[in-house]
């Protein structure tokens, strides 16, 4: 998969129309412990992304401190365009942060990306 340039908001703290409906959205269970198994949520967009024919979100991916942990192809059969990924918290991981990375490729606008910090407890 060729992995084109990704997107950036030109400004973060106040993001246009359109890159509410890229940047992905992670959601993550409040507690997360290091051996065991936990559910990542990935919506395209805190605005909904659309799933059309002509405009629809190809896939996304998931990493966990650079490492893929998960992959998602859609297609506008999906009716939305999000992901929910189980992934472990290695037991190496207990007690220190975590960086998530959610990845996804519009067919029209692109690469858009998000992090965030996870407490693995
Ligand atoms: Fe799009």
């Amino acid at each position: 998969m060729p992995e084109g340039k990704i997107n950036k908001p030109v400004d973060p703290k106040n993001l246009t129309e359109g890159e509410k409906k890229h940047i992905p959205v992670i959601s993550v269970p409040e507690s997360i412990v290091a051996g065991k198994l936990f559910d990542v949520t990935v919506q395209v967009g805190s605005i909904p992304h659309v799933m059309e024919e002509k405009h629809y979100i190809e896939w996304i991916e998931l990493y966990l401190n650079d490492k893929k942990v998960g992959r998602a192809e859609l297609s506008p059969k999906n009716e939305k365009a999000e992901a929910t990924f189980t992934v472990e918290a290695e037991k190496a991981l207990a007690g220190k942060e975590g960086k998530l990375r959610a990845l996804e490729q519009c067919n029209i606008h692109g690469l858009w990306e998000e992090f965030m910090d996870i407490k693995i407890s």
